[in-house]
């Protein structure tokens, strides 16, 4: 839809999307003349203009924030995230958004929500593995990233490696994408040994593999926890060895 409406201004466009059906995101039977509506109802209006964003703008928006947040746990700094997830957990898209959308966005404020309450790694890895999992719900019913249009990052050993799988397996969870998900096990399962003369990061490169091994046998929503133990893992090496990527 929004191909075709593309060169259109967002006026004409968020009075297009209120005649859509399906997958329209406004609410059906909300005339743009409604009490609710954020923008006039015709260009002649005095009202302020405060148009709606597109779906590709917005979730422009929803992927910036939900990086920021994975890095910040990868990290193993919530705080680094503090603004974008409060951000995403209060995303007003529109008041006029359709109740099925809605339903979607409340599970994605929820996560983001969680996120900002996380009084540890561990919960902060939780939530952001919760989320993706309420962008797939939304992607699942309504559309979402096209999954043959992403190639993530280049294979490269250690460090490299272990950010590209993590990449790869949060793109599986959140577009939903069944192999993005199975490349990102892949490549953690056998990420390069850590080699280190400390016993205790040794151990979590080890573990790394061994989430990489069970992130191959498990599906559904069993992938957040796996997904949340493998951030909570990339943290407490950074922690470890003191590096804050
Ligand atoms: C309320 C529903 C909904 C929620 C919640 C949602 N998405 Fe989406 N998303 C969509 C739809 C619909 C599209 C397809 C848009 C299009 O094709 O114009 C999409 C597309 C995308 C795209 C591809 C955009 C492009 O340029 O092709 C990305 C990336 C994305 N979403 C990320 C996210 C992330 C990350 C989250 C969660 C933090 C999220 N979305 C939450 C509905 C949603
Ligand atoms: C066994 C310890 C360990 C684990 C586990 C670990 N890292 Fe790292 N990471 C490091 C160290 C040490 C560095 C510092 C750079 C180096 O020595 O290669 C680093 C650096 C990085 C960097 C910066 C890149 C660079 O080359 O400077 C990124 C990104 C990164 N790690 C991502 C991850 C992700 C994502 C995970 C989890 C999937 C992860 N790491 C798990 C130890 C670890």
């Amino acid at each position: 839809m929004a191909k075709q409406t593309s060169g259109i201004s967002i006026h004409l466009l968020v009075l297009l999307l209120a005649g859509c059906e399906q997958r329209g995101l406004l609410a059906d039977g909300v005339s743009s003349s409604g009490a609710t509506v954020d923008v006039p109802a015709t260009s002649t209006s005095a009202a302020p203009v405060r148009p709606t964003l597109t779906p590709q703008a917005r979730m422009e928006f929803h992927a910036r924030e939900a990086d920021m947040m994975r890095r910040a746990v990868i990290a193993g700094d919530l705080s680094a995230a503090s603004v974008e997830a409060k951000a995403l957990s209060e995303d007003e898209w529109t008041p006029r958004l359709k109740p099925t959308w809605r339903g979607h966005m409340q599970a994605m404020y929820a996560a983001a929500r969680v996120y900002a309450d996380a009084a540890n790694i561990g919960e902060g890895a939780g939530a952001v593995a919760q989320l993706a999992l309420a962008c797939a719900g939304c992607h699942n019913a309504l559309g979402g990233p096209n999954p043959a249009a992403y190639n993530g990052l280049p294979p490269e050993p250690s460090m490299g490696g272990h950010a590209w799988a993590a990449e790869q397996l949060w793109f599986g969870l959140m577009a939903p994408s069944e192999t993005a998900w199975a490349e990102g096990a892949r490549q953690l399962a056998k990420a390069a040994p850590f080699r280190s003369d400390v016993t205790a990061v040794d151990a979590q490169a080890k573990r790394l593999q061994q989430l990489g091994a069970s992130a191959m046998t498990v599906a559904g929503e069993q992938r957040a926890r796996v997904f949340s133990d493998v951030l909570t893992t990339c943290a407490d090496c950074h922690r470890r060895v003191g590096y804050a990527p």
